[in-house]
């Protein structure tokens, strides 16, 4: 027998204010718990959903650094723009909160307090990077150097981001700090430890043998973890941004993010309600975790472990992690900018808001990796909202109107079709159900969309406008069934498209429902006078995929160039003005260019240094024929030591710049010169 429970605590993951939201966290984390969170609030369950900014943590230190203002001018940014987001597309939580709140800064003291005044963490010292210039302990990241396996000179402590390696500080070679270039030393620092091998058999047993139902990515990494063991895990880290750690002789060392993060859903609850105990502290509240896979670890085994420690608090019933969605074959990328931001999606398609949150929902990687592109955006849109949603409640609407004035016609006589039609739709209710509450949102996304695909057919089965001719009382039942499918649709899509669900029951002049007459046949008494019609969905057109693919396109292009200059060549030992002042370097006009045979990069070149004509070879076959050259201006360096190649005396050198690649450019004038015009 599943257990019963009296209330739901929803969480979703809190992301960092270090950036704005795309549609990976939607498709993973945020559009599931939406649906999840409305669903229950339809049926008039307790639930409450809780979410806010994950504050804290290097990366925003990082961000702070490079743009020169103070970390908490980062996370008020990115929260406020988040939060804006996320409101903008229907998100519902009860609360959006943040990690830097007053309230958060006591509950999670409170909760390291009690930890270590219970003796539940062992101390340990160990030695860490430290920068003597700039007085500080260096957190992974903050360590740069060059990377063992691949040589690359910009990795750092944590990870190569050229090879993909991850690393630890001690691997790098010539290692710097981050902060000030200094060569870091190593300083013995003191930090708590939770010691996750006591855990362990508890864990086993909560999730391994009580959790069999979990799914099989999130069941197979928390199995992995266990059976590798596990370790004591730092709790506090030596920064200056975070939650300082409330024990005497620790100055200077804040909360591990990854302790204070998750005490952030307790302390929004806290936020939210007095009664914050009732969901945090009774047995009878199904606590549910919608998050990322990447949080896996966090959710199940550290987290648990820390309540666990501390004890009085509930476990998650659930944490349906989902995989990642990918962006046009590649993965999404903060860094790379490679992403679709919420907030610019919300700016260019005002009004398609429960667009995404279908799409998303639709192609959710719930049990693998997924692929957004703009083209099946476009497809879902045009193919399944407009063809399909759209297109019934408008027909059964527009109907009304013109046959009946807008008045519900009443349902008379059925046939055996409308009675296998309501069969059907019947079923939905159940599937629908299950589908969400085993957390399959994209199954369920498909039986909402049912009750409109069911209500298609039946209007272009029955058609009415042809029957209206010749049978008019046979019309008034299939409008009246169409219209109880039209409000039965505005039920089932509530928690995937809200916004849509809304207008939906604006056109029909009725007021919300309530899930339980889901399934129902008499949502609309006869003679109820419904609104106007209005287009639900409108198709998108080529050109606005199009600008999207060029978007991208464009980020493509300026990652390569950004890529390559990360290649560029050292500068070279520095020189004394005299020694250029040697180099002899002339405009010059190319007369002639002809292959040097059995070459393939060699050509020679006849060339007017208005010094004299001479040959010079060059090894430009690969990047220009004999013909691009012949006319052109180029700049030589004309007293090079004559050398002697394939029989040819070559008297000079065209000047080129050479990228990274080994694409090769002539350099010209800007405009025609003088031949033997002195360049320096
Ligand atoms: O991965 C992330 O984006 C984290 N900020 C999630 C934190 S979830 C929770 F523990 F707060
Ligand atoms: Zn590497």
């Amino acid at each position: 027998m599943a257990k019963e429970f009296r209330r739901y605590l929803v969480t979703s993951a809190l992301p960092y204010a270090n950036g704005p939201v795309h549609i990976g966290h939607l498709a993973g984390v945020y559009i599931p718990s939406d649906i999840y969170t409305r669903y229950l609030r339809l049926k008039g369950c307790d639930v409450i959903s809780v979410c806010g900014s994950d504050e804290h943590g290097v990366p925003i230190t990082i961000k702070a650094r490079r743009e020169g203002v103070t970390p908490q001018e980062i996370v008020d940014r990115y929260h406020e723009l988040i939060k804006r987001s996320f409101e903008r597309l229907g998100m519902s939580f009860d609360i959006y909160s943040r990690t830097s709140s007053p309230t958060h800064a006591v509950t999670a003291s409170e909760f390291f307090r009690k930890l270590y005044d219970e003796g539940k963490f062992i101390e340990r010292t160990s030695m860490q990077f430290y920068d003597e210039e700039a007085q500080t302990f260096l957190a992974d990241r903050y360590i740069t150097g060059t990377c063992p396996r691949c040589g690359n000179d910009r990795a750092y402590g944590d990870q190569c981001e050229k090879c993909g390696s991850t690393l630890s500080p001690d691997e790098l070679v010539d290692p710097r700090s981050a902060v000030s270039g200094a060569v870091p030393v190593k300083r013995e620092t003191k930090h708590w430890y939770l010691p996750l091998d006591r855990y362990e058999e508890f864990l086993r047993e909560w999730i391994l043998d009580g959790h069999k139902e979990w799914r099989a990515n999130v069941y197979g990494q928390c199995k992995s973890w266990l059976d590798g063991g596990l370790q004591p895990r730092a709790v506090s880290r030596d920064l200056d941004w975070g939650i300082p750690v409330p024990v005497e002789g620790a100055e200077g060392k804040v909360l591990y993010v990854w302790f204070d993060a998750p005490i952030g859903y307790i302390s929004a609850t806290k936020d939210l309600t007095p009664d914050w105990e009732k969901y945090w502290k009774s047995e009878d509240t199904k606590m549910v975790h919608f998050i990322g896979k990447d949080n896996i670890v966090f959710h199940c085994i550290v987290f648990p472990a820390m309540l666990k420690a501390h004890g009085g608090y509930i476990l998650p019933e659930n944490v349906p992690a989902n995989e990642f969605l990918n962006l046009e074959g590649e993965k999404i990328s903060t860094s790379r900018n490679w992403a679709v931001w919420l907030h610019e999606y919300l700016d260019e398609f005002p009004g398609k808001e429960d667009v995404l949150r279908y799409v998303l929902c639709a192609s959710a990687p719930e049990a693998k990796d997924n692929d957004f592109t703009w083209k099946d955006f476009q497809a879902r849109n045009n193919n399944e909202l407009v063809a399909v949603l759209g297109n019934f409640v408008n027909r059964a609407l527009v109907l009304t109107q013109k046959y009946y004035g807008g008045e519900v016609p009443e349902c008379g006589a059925l046939t055996d079709y409308d009675r296998a039609t309501i069969g059907e739709l019947s079923q939905i209710k159940g599937a629908l159900e299950n589908a969400i509450e085993n957390y399959k949102f994209r199954e369920a996304l498909k039986e909402a969309m049912n009750f409109a695909r069911i209500g298609n057919k039946y209007l272009a089965d029955t058609e009415p406008w042809k029957v209206v001719k010749s049978d008019p009382e046979r019309v008034k039942t299939i409008l009246n069934i169409a219209l109880q499918i039209t409000a039965n649709t505005a039920v089932a899509i509530e928690p995937f498209m809200p916004f849509s669900a809304a207008r939906i029951l604006g056109m029909l002049a009725a007021e919300p429902f309530g899930w339980e007459r889901l399934g129902s046949m008499e949502m609309l008494a006869a003679g109820h006078r419904i609104g106007e019609p209005a287009l639900l969905f409108e198709k998108i057109e080529d050109e606005v995929i199009d600008r999207q693919l060029a978007k991208l396109a464009a980020t493509k292009e300026l990652n390569a160039r950004a890529e390559a200059e990360k290649n560029v060549e050292k500068q070279k030992d520095t020189v004394q003005f005299d020694d250029f002042g040697r180099m002899d370097i002339r405009v010059a006009t190319v007369l002639a260019a002809e292959k040097v045979a059995k070459t393939k990069k060699l050509l020679k070149l006849t060339v007017d240094t208005g010094i004299d004509r001479r040959e010079i070879v060059s090894g430009i076959a690969e990047h220009y024929a004999p013909e691009e050259l012949v006319g052109r201006q180029v700049l030589v360096l004309v007293n090079l030591a004559p050398r002697t190649l394939k029989g040819i005396e070559s008297r000079g050198m065209i000047l080129m710049a050479e990228d990274a690649d080994g694409k090769l450019r002539l350099l010209q004038p800007d405009a025609a010169a003088m031949n033997g015009a002195v360049v320096g």
